[in-house]
């Protein structure tokens, strides 16, 4: 079986499962459905760039018409070119940042009918 890590998106506070074979984006777009863009998935794009807040990976070659080596070295990366080797937590600055913001409007919506739902539960007991 695969090890998995678990990476947490700061900006929504939404988290996923990611095999140290994915990249990180990988989990992040089964997390989003609609949400997450698909760009390009090889570092050339930009619309990935996240920074890492915690934890460690492995990464591979990115262009530095996105991400200069001092923001590498700061943790400032591209999601598609990095596999985490422990959990993670990001916050997205790339070009996904709107689509994150949406990912937590929608759980905060799940969660108000949750709410609703557990006060239904308990009134009509
Ligand atoms: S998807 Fe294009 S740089 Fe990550």
């Amino acid at each position: 079986m695969a090890h998995g890590y678990r990476i947490v998106i700061e900006d929504c506070g939404r988290e996923y499962p990611c095999a140290a074979s994915q990249s990180a984006l990988r989990g992040m777009e089964a997390l989003g459905g609609r949400g997450i863009p698909v760009g390009c998935r090889q570092g050339g794009c930009g619309v990935c760039k996240v920074q890492v807040l915690s934890g460690t990976y492995v990464k591979r070659v990115m262009s530095r018409a996105h991400v200069s080596e001092q923001e590498e070295r700061e943790g400032r990366v591209l999601a598609c070119c990095i596999y985490p080797t422990s959990d993670l937590r990001l916050k997205v600055i790339g070009g996904m940042l709107r689509c994150v913001e949406r990912l937590a409007a929608d759980a905060a919506g799940h969660a108000d009918a949750g709410a609703r739902d557990t006060a239904g539960i308990a009134s009509g007991a």
